[in-house]
């Protein structure tokens, strides 16, 4: 199975988005990450439904939302509207994922959990079977540009073992510092989706980058 990249496009040029939207559609790459940040979950702001509605307008590729926001279920029903193929909320700071992920799932959209990196990958186990993503983040969140923490790699191949026995369906994905010299290690580990920002957008040559991830 080919591994789904998923450029974030919390480092596209804002000024040129339909540009580096049309460079992502063009590409080989099958999912648009999409970073929503409220300042209050994590501390920076991004962006949310404008934007998302001006993404969807120009691709119809899979748009893979990651929620970084407090109160995820008051938005979920929008971001499903406007247009999120996946929405992706994080297991810290909510008290009911059982149902949040159900809520997701309602919406017709696939459902993503996301850990941080300090929380352990055992605590999914009784939600594993409403999880269609499950994304282990690889740096702490709430800005693009950040190093790859290196332990993700051991958290990969956890989480992988879990999802083999608990839900093989489920899509493991990376979050945060990934490139093409982490990217080997991160699809041996078990992952099957990795998100890229800087490292796409900052190259000479982000369409080729896209491949070079995808070959890596
Ligand atoms: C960080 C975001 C990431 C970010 C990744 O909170 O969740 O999706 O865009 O950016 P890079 O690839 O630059 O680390
Ligand atoms: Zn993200």
């Amino acid at each position: 199975m080919s591994t789904i990249i998923a450029p974030s496009i919390l480092a596209a040029d804002f000024a040129n988005l339909e540009r580096d939207i049309k460079l992502i559609h063009d590409s080989k790459a099958e999912w648009v990450h999409f970073d929503v940040m409220d300042g209050l979950f994590v501390p920076n702001i991004s962006f949310g439904f404008p934007i998302l509605q001006a993404v969807r307008k120009h691709t119809n590729k899979f748009i893979d939302v990651h929620l970084m926001i407090v109160q995820p279920e008051k938005y979920i029903k929008e971001f499903a509207k406007q247009g999120a193929d996946g929405i992706s909320v994080h297991y810290e700071g909510n008290l009911h994922i059982h149902s949040l992920l159900q809520q997701i799932r309602e919406e017709g959209v696939k459902a993503g959990l996301v850990l941080n990196p300090h929380t352990p990958i055992s605590l999914i186990k009784d939600v594993l079977h409403l999880v269609d993503t499950l994304l282990i983040m690889s740096v702490n969140p709430g800005f693009g540009g950040q190093k790859f923490i290196p332990e993700t790699v051991k958290r990969v191949e956890e989480a992988k073992k879990l999802c083999d026995e608990l839900n093989p369906n489920t899509i493991i994905q990376v979050d945060g510092g990934v490139n093409v010299e982490n990217a080997p290690l991160l699809k041996a580990a078990g992952a099957r989706s990795l998100v890229a920002g800087s490292a796409v957008f900052k190259s000479s040559n982000p369409t080729q980058y896209i491949q070079q991830l995808l070959e890596a």
